[in-house]
């Protein structure tokens, strides 16, 4: 994936019809987490998010606040901005749906597909769910429901363009078979190719009720539907078609997406992008869904996990450690603060802050050169932890370098260090002080602060993996606070 050098990686973009909850922030995290260490390898890497502005969704939300769509979409694209400010996500691109030039590509997208003989106009008739803008027959409903989220739905009937996807059936089951890494994680897999291999039905790309949205190219009556419109971000944003960004990033090398719009990314988008005769994604992968302390987080619970609040209750390293240690990336999850807590004291307080402050303890007092043989080097498998990077493994990875920090421990330990002098003062401590130096550039990628921390402690700039190898210690050490406080955990 990322032999290229160049790696492409995008989160979904978001509806403004609310702030952003923990559900956002984990894959908005996640892809940080993974664009941070494709720049530590040295790919040239865009990382894309944004927010998804139109359609009835929004256009009720910000009615029911009594101003425009637009002057809506503002104000919460604002709250999405600054929540990803504090939480370190370190995007390239950020993108509008009410972008003029994201407009025009989604016009250009439809008609190449009109031109490709692909677009018909028709008469749509079914159940629509506002919630995850979605259309449903009757025999999708689940107890007259929306499937998906189990909400509502409502009857529409109207005037309406569809958009000929029966006719990439065997296009797409070819196109999954040649590219087993399109649908991720693979387990997930099946459930989307039988559900193709069922037949695919032409879907509805335009409608003549909901005018919050882009104007449906040569056609008055007709907006374009909001899923279409949100999916062409993904090329837009990079300049589609002229833009030099296109030329160096598409095709992405990641879609990151919550397992609930798994079928508009591996299906709709893929049909779509067949049609207008562009290049596939190389992977969509989709990750697992978060409840909050045991209950599905909704708005009539009213429990909706702020990530701010964990942020500023803990710290943003310590969300983003938790977010990705808890579970693989493509599993269901529970969050809790015991669970968090649980972390912060076990592993960030007694296995990293510990270490880093032994040892900066004794580095400090000790007068000498740190020289010595790389004892602690065999001990870490940089190529495991990047191949699992590689697939998506962030959890197994971040595991492996615990795993490590845990071995810098023990050597602390059984070595008994404190009580060394001399040569073999020295040997320690060069071991542990270049073991600190590679745990901190591997952590950057999930925890940049710590990481940046750790650095000014040890008197180091930012390194890069060409730099996770023992060589000499140049640093010159400053010991600070503590990295992690101890929290107390509740009754
Ligand atoms: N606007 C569409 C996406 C268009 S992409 C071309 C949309 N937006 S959304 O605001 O509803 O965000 C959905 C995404 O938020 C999910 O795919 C997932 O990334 C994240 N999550 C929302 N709730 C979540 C959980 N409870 N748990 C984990 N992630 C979830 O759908």
């Amino acid at each position: 994936m990322s032999k290229l050098g160049k790696f492409y990686i995008t989160t979904p973009i978001y509806y403004v019809n609310d702030k952003p909850h923990i559900g956002h922030a984990y894959t908005t995290i996640a892809a940080d987490v993974l664009a941070r260490w494709h720049r530590l390898k040295g790919d040239m890497v865009f990382f894309l998010t944004g927010t998804d502005e139109h359609g009835e969704k929004v256009a009720a939300a910000a009615e029911k606040a009594g101003q425009t769509p637009k002057q809506f979409a503002d104000s919460v694209v604002s709250t999405y901005i600054t929540a990803w400010k504090r939480l370190e996500v370190g995007y390239d691109g950020f993108i509008r749906t009410t972008d003029p030039n994201h407009a025009k590509a989604v016009q250009d997208f439809v008609n190449k597909m009109v031109d490709n003989g692909d677009v018909y106009k028709g008469k749509y008739e079914g159940w629509y769910c506002v919630s995850d803008e979605s259309f449903w027959t009757d025999l999708q409903l689940k107890d007259g429901k929306c499937p998906e989220c189990g909400r509502e739905v409502k009857k529409v009937k109207e005037d309406s363009y569809f958009f000929r996807l029966s006719k990439y059936q065997d296009a797409l089951l070819d196109f999954y078979k040649e590219n087993p890494d399109f649908l991720s994680p693979r387990y997930r897999a099946n459930e989307i190719i039988n559900r193709v291999k069922d037949g695919l039905k032409d879907v509805s790309i335009s409608r003549t009720a909901i005018k919050w949205a882009v104007p449906f190219p040569g056609d008055a009556q007709h907006w374009v539907y909001v899923w279409v419109d949100a999916l062409i971000n993904y090329i837009s944003a990079l300049g589609w078609p002229g833009g030099e960004n296109y030329k160096a990033y598409w095709p992405a090398d990641v879609h990151l997406i919550g397992k609930e719009i798994n079928w508009f990314h591996s299906v709709i988008w893929p049909a779509m992008l067949l049609s207008a005769n562009l290049p596939l994604p190389k992977k969509v992968f989709s990750h697992g869904w978060w409840t909050a302390e045991g209950q599905k987080m909704s708005k009539s619970r009213g429990n909706f996990v702020n990530p701010l609040d964990i942020a500023d209750r803990y710290s943003v390293d310590a969300l983003r450690y938790f977010l990705i240690r808890e579970l693989p990336l493509g599993d269901d999850g529970d969050f809790s603060e015991k669970a968090l807590i649980a972390r912060i004291n076990g592993e960030l307080v007694a296995d990293l802050g510990n270490l880093i402050y032994r040892i900066l303890t004794l580095a400090e007092r000790f007068a000498g050169e740190f020289r010595g043989s790389p004892e602690l080097e065999p001990k870490l498998d940089i190529s495991k932890i990047e191949s699992k990077m590689d697939d998506l493994d962030t959890f197994g990875a971040l595991n492996d370098i615990w795993g490590f920090i845990r071995e810098a421990n023990k050597y602390v330990n059984e070595k008994e260090v404190w009580k060394l002098s001399g040569d073999e003062l020295s040997n320690a401590l060069y071991n542990l002080l270049e073991a600190c130096r590679i745990i901190s550039i591997l952590i950057s990628p999930f925890m940049p602060e710590t990481s940046s921390k750790i650095n000014a402690q040890l008197g180091i700039g930012p390194g890069t993996l060409n730099d996770c190898r023992f060589g000499r210690f140049k640093g010159r050490i400053k010991k600070g606070e503590y990295l992690f406080k101890k929290v107390e955990q509740k009754a």
